[in-house]
């Protein structure tokens, strides 16, 4: 301040200005961040990405490092520390694209952040947030974090994130999509050799490609934490597994009908969070997930899995198959093209720290792929009433969804509607209350015989993950069971 109001100074001023501004130039170009155009038109950015490294899902029978408490002392599938800094960075690449578009300070207003319930997901959305929002006035001087709010997804409601959610018919397609396709046929029968080799080897019951997922999962995990495999795993049997993986990654979204029911309802979200921004609806109250009216957010994030990309990408079209590494990253951004007021969509895949994310084009849109093209081109793939086309009986009750919605809305208007909605008469109440009554005694005895006669009755999702409590009740690790039902 006491240069400026110094004349002798001014050269010194117009020096450092000069130089900061040069600073700015360099900085702009070489860190690559949006450049100011985009900025500008931009409206609204959408990341799904996948958790960080973690602990494998599994061990199997012969594993040398089947010992957990030793080698994984997190715990099965947990996030590591490794996992923890892979999301921090991704955070910081988040903020170094958007800041700017992003204010400095997290505000509720601006960030929606929803996770699948699962602890490596959470853990790396926290993570995430760390390395994005970084506190600005600091509410303690000596630490570098501040809460931010995160939402899950129960996981047996889950058909956005971590599906895992009972769908018949979907669950029937697949069944016949893996035991009849050419496609699997063809690769099984090629990989005769090489499955019954690993069976062999691992201990595994392993007959198909599917079920050396376990097998990989675990391989990869240890070596990415550089523990040495045994001498048959050496060599091309984790790279052919991680190819047949990649390959695999397309087949619970093979056929349309599957990408409807298993990627529609993710996609659906997107596209109606676009919508809702773009003004073509103007709110979706249901839908605690979405962009909730009356607040026009900048940014959704949502923490996911491998799966979750792989079934999102295939039913946009922008899957090439591969396996999404972890804290892999998709992100769609809306913008607004300040000429013609049309919007149009970008789509970003950071799967590599090292470039530029890819620019990807969906199969049938091109780019820019316009938004009002976007809702056209994917209606087939997007169900009108998911509950119908899964052919499950009955719709949840409007019960839960009242406190989903009212746990997570943050405008008044959300809770009102949901309540008016929910609203029931006193002689409603009274027989509800003597249904529920009669229904959760029957369901304890139901309940306490299937737990006795069966032991798994799960649909897993092909990440491998399973839901804890299968876990605490049979309390030792677990192998390729949810695969025998495929
Ligand atoms: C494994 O080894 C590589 C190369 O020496 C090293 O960069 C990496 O940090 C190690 N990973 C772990 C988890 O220790
Ligand atoms: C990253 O994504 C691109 C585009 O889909 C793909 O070609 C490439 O194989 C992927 N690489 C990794 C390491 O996942």
């Amino acid at each position: 301040m006491v240069f400026i109001s110094e004349p002798s100074h001014h050269f010194t001023v117009r020096i450092v200005s000069g130089l900061l501004g040069i600073l700015v130039l360099l900085q702009s170009t070489t860190c690559t961040p949006l450049e100011a155009a985009k900025r500008d038109s931009l409206q609204l950015v959408q990341v799904i990405f996948r958790h960080g490294d973690r602990a494998p899902t599994y061990t199997y029978p012969n594993d040398p490092y089947g010992d957990i408490s030793t080698y994984w002392p997190e715990g099965l599938a947990q996030l590591t520390n490794r996992g923890k800094m892979q999301q921090y960075e991704l955070g910081r690449y988040l903020r170094q694209r958007y800041d700017g578009y992003l204010g400095k300070k997290y505000t509720q207003q601006e960030l929606y952040v929803t996770s699948s319930d699962m602890d490596r997901t959470i853990m790396s959305l926290e993570s995430n947030l760390a390395g994005l929002f970084p506190p600005v006035n600091k509410w303690n001087p000596n630490i570098e974090w501040q809460p931010i709010p995160l939402r899950t997804i129960p996981w047996k409601e889950d058909k956005l994130l971590h599906v895992n959610v009972r769908c018949p018919r979907y669950h029937e397609i697949r069944r016949n999509f893996l035991s009849s396709s050419d496609v699997v046929k063809k690769i099984n029968e090629d990989n005769q050799e090489f499955i019954q080799f690993c069976a062999k080897k691992s201990g595994l019951d392993a007959k198909t490609v599917k079920d050396l997922y376990p097998l990989l999962d675990v391989l990869y995990a240890q070596s990415q934490h550089n523990l040495s495999l045994p001498e048959w795993a050496q060599g091309d049997t984790l790279p052919k597994l991680i190819q047949l993986h990649a390959t695999t990654n397309t087949w619970p979204t093979y056929t349309d009908e599957m990408k409807r029911l298993w990627g529609g309802p993710l996609l659906g979200l997107l596209i109606k969070n676009m919508m809702a921004i773009a003004g073509h609806l103007g709110s979706n109250p249901e839908d605690a997930h979405s962009v909730s009216h009356g607040v026009n957010r900048k940014m959704l994030m949502y923490s996911a899995h491998d799966s979750t990309l792989a079934r999102i990408m295939n039913t946009m079209g922008v899957f090439e198959p591969h396996c999404p590494p972890y804290a892999a990253a998709l992100i769609v951004e809306l913008h607004q093209d300040p000429a013609t007021f049309e919007y149009y969509t970008e789509i970003h895949y950071r799967n590599d720290t090292t470039r530029a994310p890819y620019l990807l084009t969906p199969e049938k849109c091109g780019y820019p792929c316009n938004l009002r093209e976007m809702i056209e081109k994917t209606k087939p793939l997007i169900p009108v009433d998911w509950v119908k086309e899964c052919q499950l009986e009955s719709k949840p009750t409007n019960f839960f969804t009242l406190r989903m919605g009212s746990t997570s809305s943050s405008t008044a208007g959300l809770d009102g509607e949901l309540l008016h909605s929910c609203y029931l008469s006193p002689i409603q109440l009274t027989l509800m209350g003597v249904g529920l009554f009669s229904i959760s005694a029957l369901a304890v005895l139901i309940i306490a015989k299937v737990l006795q006669g069966r032991k798994e009755d799960n649909y897993y999702d092909d990440s491998g993950s399973r839901p804890l409590f299968v876990s605490l009740w049979q309390n030792k690790p677990f192998y390729g069971a949810a695969y025998e039902k495929l």
